[in-house]
């Protein structure tokens, strides 16, 4: 999972605005998903990308779970999946990929980590906090333990904390 939220762990403020991430945060966030070569979001990250002009994500197969009926204009780049988190990484195995990423928003990111489905945690956490908007996870019942892998200063107020999901209740 790679996310980018705020110290107190929030990923869009209402109305879904994302203002608060940095050009260049979004910028390494792009070129991490044509590394790993693929991206995985939810239906309301994927509405919000789309009207904001950054969807889909070139040079990476774009996965949107929701259980919606949408036109896919994007054949080839882009794959609607049901809600289910095994599906979602189903598809991209079948298509040989090793690593997935998951990129939000919240309720998707309760979903995965409630079925012990993400192995490593990657925020990029971002110099702002706001009381009231959308957090990094939805308020699901789950419970993981972290291991820190490693932390990076990305920028002089921006660090990235790499972490393990060590204990996937
Ligand atoms: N700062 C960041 O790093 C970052 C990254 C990503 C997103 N965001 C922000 O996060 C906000 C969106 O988060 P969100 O929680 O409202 O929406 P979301 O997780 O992006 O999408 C939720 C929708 O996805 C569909 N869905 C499909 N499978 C699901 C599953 N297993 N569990 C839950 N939902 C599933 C459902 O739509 P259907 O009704 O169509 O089934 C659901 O309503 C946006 O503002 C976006 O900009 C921030």
């Amino acid at each position: 999972m790679y996310m980018a939220p705020t110290p107190n762990g929030m990923i869009a403020r209402e109305n879904y605005d994302e203002s608060y991430v940095s050009a260049a945060n979004w910028k390494l966030f792009v070129s991490s998903v044509k590394r790993i070569g693929n991206v995985i979001i939810g239906r309301k990250t994927f509405e919000v990308a789309l009207k904001s002009g950054v969807f889909p994500i070139g040079g990476a197969l774009n996965i949107v779970m929701t259980s919606s009926k949408i036109e896919n204009r994007w054949p080839g780049r882009v794959i609607f999946v049901g809600r289910s988190p095994k599906q979602a990484l189903k598809v991209l195995k079948d298509k040989g990929y090793k690593i997935a990423m998951v990129a939000g928003g919240s309720n998707v990111n309760s979903s995965f980590i409630k079925e012990h489905l993400i192995d490593e945690l990657h925020l990029d956490f971002q110099p702002e906090v706001f009381g009231r908007g959308t957090p990094l996870f939805a308020g699901k019942a789950f419970d993981a333990k972290l291991q820190l892998l490693g932390v990076t200063r990305l920028s002089k107020n921006e660090v990235q904390l790499r972490y393990r999901v060590v204990k996937k209740r």
